[in-house]
């Protein structure tokens, strides 16, 4: 077992871990953030998309002893206090950007990702940056709606 210590949605987490455990089973099995899904075994769906310092990352292809130190934030960090929605979540809802929802944490930190990073969002470009992120029931054309409301809601603050 390897010692580890990483912050987790702002705490700091200190726990040991086999070295082949995978960041989404950290994650979903000893910290039971069960908002990150698995989607698949191939690292293709983007269902366990969180970030990992800043960065959008498929969690079920990032060892968590690469982990020590770092910072991670999952879908269960984004609502507010008083579980208000975060704007990119709100946007999802708003623009029925999910049926089943499976795939939808993945998406969203993927949507939050690509929204800091990019000034304006073209929707056939936006198409192209989500095709790490699989979504088998609403063809994309809300969820793409969904993340330029999400983007323009995040810039307004
Ligand atoms: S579970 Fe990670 S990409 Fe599918
Ligand atoms: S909403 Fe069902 S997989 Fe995307």
């Amino acid at each position: 077992m390897i010692p580890l210590s990483l912050t987790v949605n702002g705490k700091k987490v200190s726990l040991e871990v086999e070295a082949r455990t995978l960041l989404v089973d950290l994650i979903r099995s000893h910290l039971r953030l069960t908002g990150t899904h698995i989607g698949c075994d191939t690292s293709q769906c983007g269902a366990c998309v969180v970030h990992l310092n800043g960065r959008s990352v498929k969690s079920c292809s990032v060892l968590a002893v690469a982990c020590d130190g770092d910072e991670i934030t999952t879908i269960e960090a984004l609502a507010g206090l008083n579980g208000e929605l975060h704007p990119m979540q709100q946007a999802f809802a708003d623009c029925h950007g999910l049926q089943c929802g499976y795939c939808t944490p993945g998406m969203v930190m993927t949507a939050i990702s690509i929204a800091k990073e990019r000034e304006h969002l073209d929707p056939s470009e936006l198409r192209e940056e989500l095709h790490g992120n699989l979504c088998r029931c609403t063809g994309y054309q809300n969820i793409v709606k969904a993340i330029v409301a999400g983007a323009e809601a995040m810039k307004q603050g």
